[in-house]
């Protein structure tokens, strides 16, 4: 057979064997067996120097042509084989259920807070931040307590062992204190954080719960002011059968001060009237002059109420540590 007439059975006869390869490595060898070093292709391309100097051009051009071909159809079964082979191996039932990944949800305590942050935000109160290791001074001093006030002993407070006596905020009070150390009146924030104090768990108790704390400063403040407003965001959160009431009570920031109870068919269940659910009062002219407002012309009311006892009331639990417990089929109910 003439060298030109082997061309084209040889170039035939690769492409089938390339297409007749299963996998990528019966490819390769395949490759090697026509363009390696011994291969049957590159041997008729050796051939090549042996024709005559009329015949080289045309046949040479021609065996290139082919090689391409060739070279394009092996391009092309590989990325075929690739693909196969990256493909499952047992073939897939799309009749099967999907695997269900399980969705997370917020903590009830988060919820609670959230909400709480909501109603607040209808009268248009703003979310304000301190920090949880606080000093003494914006944890009791600032608010005009005094150093022998029992909320200051050790036995109720955890402080940190650090030279200016630093201490895990046992109230969010503290937090008034350094809104109004950085902003002139008016002032209408609530802060919602974590407090710590050094009691032993219990159903009622935990070292470690929640308090959302407010103040609103402006010029002729009232009390009744505060009482519609506490009104108004316990109705949303608990419902519209909620009452409210305050009772005289004692706080060094605030004059007078009032302890509020709250009262609702859900507290009634539990066997009662009435449940204690917050302090507040009219901020105290001391705390006033503390941060350099003039207690003549601004008044101002704050509030503190923790959001565990809300939550219980809400979800109707009884024991404040499942909330610290992460037991996930507690966590899941809400
Ligand atoms: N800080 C108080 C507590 O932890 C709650 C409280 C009472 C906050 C009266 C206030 C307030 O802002 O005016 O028990």
């Amino acid at each position: 057979m003439s060298f030109l007439d082997q061309i084209e059975p040889l170039k035939q006869a690769a492409i089938a064997d390339l297409h007749a390869a299963t996998d990528l490595g019966a490819l390769e060898q395949t490759k090697g067996s026509y363009l390696g070093a011994q291969g049957k292709f590159t041997g008729l391309m050796k051939q090549l120097g042996t024709l005559s100097k009329e015949e080289k051009p045309a046949a040479g051009k021609l065996i290139n042509q082919a090689k391409a071909e060739l070279e394009a159809a092996l391009v092309a079964r590989r990325a075929e084989l690739e693909l196969k082979a990256a493909l499952p191996k047992e073939p897939t039932d799309f009749t099967l259920p999907g695997r269900r990944r399980t969705l997370g949800k917020l903590h009830p305590l988060t919820q609670v807070t959230e909400d709480i942050v909501r109603a607040f935000r209808k009268i248009g109160f703003a979310v304000a931040d301190g920090p949880e290791i606080e000093d003494e001074y914006h944890c009791f001093d600032a608010l005009n307590t005094p150093a022998d006030h029992p909320a200051r002993d050790s036995q109720d407070t955890f402080y940190l062992a650090t030279p200016n006596r630093q201490l895990l905020r046992t109230h969010t009070s503290s937090v008034q204190i350094r809104v109004m150390e950085k902003q002139p009146p008016p002032v209408r924030i609530i802060a919602p954080g974590r407090v710590y104090r050094r009691d032993n768990a219990d159903a009622t108790h935990n070292p470690t719960f929640q308090q959302i704390e407010g103040l609103y400063v402006d010029k002729r403040v009232t009390i009744g002011d505060l009482k519609g407003t506490v009104e108004f965001v316990f109705q949303e959160l608990l419902g519209n059968d909620v009452r409210v009431r305050f009772r005289p009570h004692y706080f060094s920031y605030t004059e007078p001060s009032f302890e509020i109870d709250f009262s609702s068919a859900m507290v009634r269940k539990m066997g009662k009237e009435w449940l204690e659910i917050a302090g507040c009062g009219m901020v105290h002219p001391k705390v006033f002059e503390t941060v350099g407002y003039d207690p003549e012309i601004w008044t101002g009311w704050a509030f503190g109420f923790g959001i565990e006892r809300i939550a219980m009331l809400r979800y109707e639990i009884n024991d404040i540590r499942l909330f610290y417990e992460n037991d996930v089929r507690f966590l899941k109910q809400f």
